[in-house]
């Protein structure tokens, strides 16, 4: 397995942001976990499935041919060999997501497709659940926080509809793999720090364990 950096944290605490220049600055591929979600939720959506049947969604998960893989150094995902973008974070998916992700069938199949990046080079990967059950053995674990108040602002300046406390909600509640902070990892409260910020505090965490001088933290 190549080295993986984890990043998790509820719904627009800056972590895609943060995973994206992260990323770039190690050269490292960035996978955006909950977009593979995101396109579970809309193939849900697209089969007609009610995303709140559980049962339902468990069934017909694994007939959805839901892919994934790197591009330029990002993942992508595509459902029935088409690519989606806009769709990714369209009100209906946003409204979908937290429930298409709290079945473990659908986690299981996800799961297995974020560990296969691992086989193609550094990554930086962010979720709710990647230092505490997709790469528990990484020594790198971050949790990106920020006040509900500064999240909701965050998304709203994005202009998506998207109802942060309700996914927040559902994703710490569920029974599998809740989002919680990984054992280990180092919590930081970015409510009033720049993403560079961010970035600088992370690099200076594991830049001497990655052969580069660590950085001065700077919070
Ligand atoms: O960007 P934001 O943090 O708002 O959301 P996202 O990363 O695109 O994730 C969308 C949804 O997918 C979350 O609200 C979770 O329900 C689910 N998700 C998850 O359960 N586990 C992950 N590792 C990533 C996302």
């Amino acid at each position: 397995m190549q080295n993986v950096i984890a990043i998790d944290g509820p719904a627009a605490s800056g972590k895609s942001s943060v995973a994206r220049l992260l990323a770039g600055r190690l050269g490292w591929n960035f996978v955006n976990s909950g977009a593979l979600y995101r396109a579970y939720a809309w193939a849900c959506l697209k089969a007609g499935v009610p995303p709140e049947e559980e049962s339902q969604v468990a069934e017909a998960a694994v007939s959805w041919d839901v892919t994934c893989g790197i591009e330029d150094g990002r993942s992508w995902v595509a459902v029935a060999g088409a690519r989606l973008e806009s769709e990714l974070d369209a009100g209906a998916t946003n409204a979908a997501v937290s429930l298409v992700a709290r079945v473990p069938q659908v986690r299981a199949l996800v799961v297995g497709q974020l560990r296969g990046f691992a086989e193609q080079g550094g990554l930086v990967m962010e979720g709710r659940d990647i230092g505490t059950v997709v790469f528990p053995g990484t020594p790198w674990k971050f949790y990106i926080d920020a006040s509900a108040e500064v999240r909701q602002q965050r998304r709203a300046a994005q202009g998506l509809d998207d109802r942060v406390s309700e996914r927040d909600r559902v994703d710490s509640s569920r029974k599998a793999a809740p989002l919680s902070v990984a054992e280990g990892a180092l919590v930081i409260d970015s409510s009033e720090m720049s993403v560079e910020e961010v970035v600088d505090r992370v690099l200076g965490h594991v830049g001497g364990a990655l052969g580069t001088p660590a950085r001065e933290e700077n919070v």
